[in-house]
């Protein structure tokens, strides 16, 4: 079975995560994948909006851990690059349906996102710090843009979960709906998106962003390089490590 499904109707390019008995951990694979759907919605003069969703239970854990200690993120031309770039530049407009656990970029991604419609079960983290890690996707920045430092350090610095309400509060996430509605209420503003003139469309993203995508662009290279180098100290070794041995890690 394809861990990313892609359908496209009435302009809207749908991309499900589906990879659920992995909660839908991204594979090296995965993010390359991801990143060819977006360049290629990208040119496609018929998409309009694509949208990203997963299963009414789960968005995403996050990096899939196995695969990335088989083949760790290596450089700005890695398939996870490419997809954090892509999200960072996509020129038209980009909406995420979220229910359950969104972990790691299954949270950061969504600071990319102009609409984020969340189940009320879902739970968002971005526990970088509990596996010797640094922020990724820009999140150093754009977390705190969206929370004020306070609460991006809740869940930056102590690693803390947060839920729909929170998300709501925050202006992570537009609208909170009961998981089994979501896919279906975001599929519902997204061609009520695509119906409106494409012209309009770019030009407002595009106004949007402007002052802010050279700093995020810039943001996610430095992360990239610092989190690179703490992926092989020890810290981050041994979080992986507890993780696939299904135990709590022990920091000295
Ligand atoms: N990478 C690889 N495999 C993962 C994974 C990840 N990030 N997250 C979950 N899985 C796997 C589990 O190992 C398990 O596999 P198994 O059935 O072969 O043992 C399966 O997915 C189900 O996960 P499980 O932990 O049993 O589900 P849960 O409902 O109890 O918990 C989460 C769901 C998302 C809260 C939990 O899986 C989790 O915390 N995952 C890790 C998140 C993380 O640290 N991500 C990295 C961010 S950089």
């Amino acid at each position: 079975m394809n861990p990313i499904l892609s359908h496209f109707e009435n302009g809207v390019l749908t991309l499900t995560l589906n990879r659920v008995e992995k909660k839908n951990s991204l594979t090296s694979a995965m993010y390359a994948e991801l990143a060819q759907a977006l360049d290629s919605a990208q040119t496609d003069t018929q998409t309009k909006v694509v949208l990203i969703q997963g299963h009414e239970t789960v968005f995403s854990a996050g990096n899939d851990i196995a695969d990335f200690l088989q083949q760790p993120a290596a450089g700005e031309d890695s398939p996870v690059f490419r997809f954090l770039r892509g999200l960072a530049l996509f020129p038209k407009p980009l909406i995420a349906s979220v229910c359950g656990p969104a972990v790691g970029i299954g949270t950061t991604l969504l600071l990319h996102c102009d609409l984020v419609y969340a189940g009320d079960n879902a739970a968002f983290s971005m526990p970088f710090v509990n596996l010797g890690l640094c922020p990724e996707a820009g999140s150093s920045l754009l977390a705190v843009q969206l929370m004020g430092h306070q609460r991006a350090a809740e869940a930056l610095l102590l690693g803390e979960p947060f839920l729909a309400e929170t998300a709501l509060e925050m202006g992570l996430v537009s609208r909170v709906l009961p998981p089994t509605e979501v896919n279906a209420y975001a599929q519902q503003q997204a061609r009520k998106m695509a119906a409106k003139p494409m012209s309009s469309l770019l030009e407002t993203k595009r106004l949007m962003k402007a002052s802010f995508t050279p700093q995020v662009l810039e943001r996610i290279k430095q992360e990239g390089v610092v989190f690179a180098r703490m992926l092989k100290e020890p810290a981050a070794i041994e979080a992986f490590s507890a993780f696939m041995e299904k135990r709590k890690p022990v920091f000295n």
